[in-house]
Order: structure tokens, then C-alpha cells, then sequence
């Protein structure tokens, strides 16, 4: 068993596929645990600090389930305007301060790299929960369980990404993990939001297929899962391009029907059109159910990284 104790989640390619699979199913271990107990109490005394300086529902949210799941306690600081950062504190400043209070960081941040100087600053283990348009790993690896659970396999699929390849951090981290387990990728995307030429350079490196496409339906065809994103609209410095490009890939019912067979559709969420309502009660669409992994996954990194499982 890969064991993370004492060490930070901040990339998708810091892990073994041990590691991986060790996360899993420690995950499931919790989910089945839960249904029976509404509480596991691993982290009883212990406080996770969530650090948040750019807007969240599920990845807060479900982190401090997650802690309370496990009887710890959540201290929570709001955007900038709410602390010192708000003074002119530096992140390292502000992070040496939690680390004196809480025993375990999630933090995220507009800066690409700001979760890797976090954790150079302090001594507890900090989980990623978004860094700029970097990474996003413990959303990655509550996809890969989301996607083991719904396809009750992790080997071989073809996996369909579309939307924001260039912005968004899920996917720069969710390939890095899919990338252990021998799957087929379909990037999807319009010409400017392509994913960068390094992480798609380095997949086919390691032996993954990958193809480039901006047919979402000749891609969609050839999957097994498609993994819709947001047009990450907040990462655009010309908002007329964002225009340009918004609205590039909608998935509704209609488009369900005409593909013609089954698909297992997920989405970090926030979707803004890019899944039509009218999909929410497709057998397939699992992106409710993907949230809500989020807590099992978020409680065994917690726990492993604290040296409780
Ligand atoms: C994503 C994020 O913040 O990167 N959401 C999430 O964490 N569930 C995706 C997004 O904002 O589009």
C-alpha cells in the first residue's frame, strides 16, 4: 500500500498508480462506513484550516464535510477582503499563521504554483484544491473514482475531455492520473483552447493515445466518457475572445439521442451551458453523483495524510 502520511497532495503526477488505487479504496472503505455511521472519528482534536481565495461550493464545502465526517473541526478563511491578505500578507505569511492553529491546509489560489509555496512554508500537509490554472488533484482523483465507480473499471476506456483544455485545472490534472491506467483521450476543444502542447506531449510520451479534435460528436462516437468543462471565463484577458468561444460545446438531450448509444457524462461542475438540464435525468449524466465522491475521496486524503489510514 503507497502510504501518504505526512505528505502534501499538490500535483496530478505526484502519485504512484499504488498510491492511486490505495486512495480508492480507502475512499470506499469510508463511503460504506458512512451510510451506516454518519461519522468516522479519526480526526477527533484535529482542525483542518480551508484557505480559499477564489470562489468554491463543492471543493470547500465538501473538504469540511469531509473533516467533520472524520470528527475534526474546520477553521475556514474567506476571500482576501475577509483577513490580513486584505493588508498586503504575503501567502507564505499567511500560511505560517494557519500552520500554527490547524494541522492540515486545503488551500486554493489564482497563482499557478501558490499550493507548492504553501507547503514549502510550513511543516502540515496542504491539500491542492486549485491553483490558477495549474492543477486540481483531489478533483482529479475523486474523477478517477467516479469513473471506476460508474464503468467498474479504470483500464482501456476512452475518455472524451471538452471545453476549456487550455484553462482548465481539472483536466491538467485528471490526465496525469488517468494516465497510470492505460486509457484513450479525446481532447475536444476550439483552436485557442486547446490543451497545452507540453502535458500533450508528454502523455504520448508514456505510451497514451491521445487525439486532438473539435468534432465533439465524432469524439463522443469513439467514448466511453465524456468529461464536459467550464470556458474558464475569469482566465480570459480579452472577454471579446471569450465571447468568441463560449457556448463552443453543449450537450442536451437531443444530442443524446442522436449519438445513439449509452455515455457516462461528467463535470466538475460549475456547469454555466455546457450540460442543458434536460440531461440531468440521463442514466448516464453522473455529475451529482461525482460531487458527492468528493467527500469520500476528500476524507481518505485527509486521513492518509494525517497517518490514520
Ligand atoms: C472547478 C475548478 O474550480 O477548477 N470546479 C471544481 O473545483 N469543482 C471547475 C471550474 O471552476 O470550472
Amino acid at each position: 500500500m503507497g502510504s501518504l502520511k505526512g505528505k502534501d497532495i499538490l500535483h496530478g503526477n505526484q502519485f504512484s498508480k499504488k498510491e492511486i488505487e490505495a486512495v480508492i479504496k480507502v475512499a470506499s472503505e469510508f463511503e460504506k462506513e458512512l451510510k451506516k455511521k454518519g461519522v468516522i472519528p479519526l480526526m477527533k482534536g484535529k482542525l483542518l484550516a480551508t484557505l480559499f481565495f477564489e470562489p468554491s461550493t463543492r471543493t470547500r464545502l465538501s473538504f469540511e464535510t469531509a473533516m467533520q465526517r472524520l470528527g475534526g473541526g474546520v477553521i475556514a478563511l474567506g476571500p482576501a477582503e475577509g483577513s490580513s491578505v486584505s493588508k498586503g500578507e504575503t501567502l507564505v505569511d499567511t500560511c505560517r499563521t494557519v500552520a500554527q492553529y490547524a494541522d492540515v491546509i486545503a488551500i486554493r489560489h489564482p497563482k499557478t504554483g501558490s499550493a507548492k509555496e504553501a507547503a514549502d512554508a510550513v511543516d502540515i500537509p496542504v491539500l491542492n484544491g486549485g491553483d490558477g490554472t495549474g492543477q486540481h488533484p483531489t478533483q482529479a482523483l475523486l474523477d478517477v473514482y467516479t469513473i471506476r465507480k460508474e464503468m467498474r473499471t479504470l483500464k482501456n476506456l476512452t475518455i472524451a475531455m471538452v471545453g476549456d483544455l487550455k484553462n482548465g485545472r481539472t483536466v491538467h490534472a485528471l490526465v496525469e492520473i488517468l494516465s497510470l491506467f492505460n486509457c484513450n483521450l479525446y481532447f475536444v476543444s476550439p483552436g485557442v483552447l486547446r490543451m497545452p502542447e507540453e502535458i500533450t506531449s508528454h502523455l504520448r510520451q508514456k505510451g497514451i493515445r491521445v487525439e486532438e479534435t473539435e468534432d465533439l460528436r465524432e469524439a463522443a462516437l469513439k467514448s466511453d466518457v465524456i468529461y464536459m468543462t467550464r470556458i474558464q471565463k475569469e482566465r480570459f484577458g480579452d472577454l471579446g475572445e471569450y465571447e468568441r468561444v463560449k457556448g463552443s460545446y453543449i450537450i442536451d438531450a437531443a444530442f443524446l439521442k442522436n449519438l445513439g448509444k449509452k455515455i457516462t457524462i461528467l463535470h466538475p461542475l460549475p456547469r454555466v451551458n455546457e450540460i442543458n438540464p434536460d440531461v440531468d435525468n440521463y442514466p448516464g449524466a453522473a455529475y451529482f453523483r461525482q460531487m458527492r465522491n468528493g467527500v469520500f475521496i476528500r476524507m481518505a486524503l485527509i486521513a492518509m495524510v494525517m497517518g490514520k489510514r
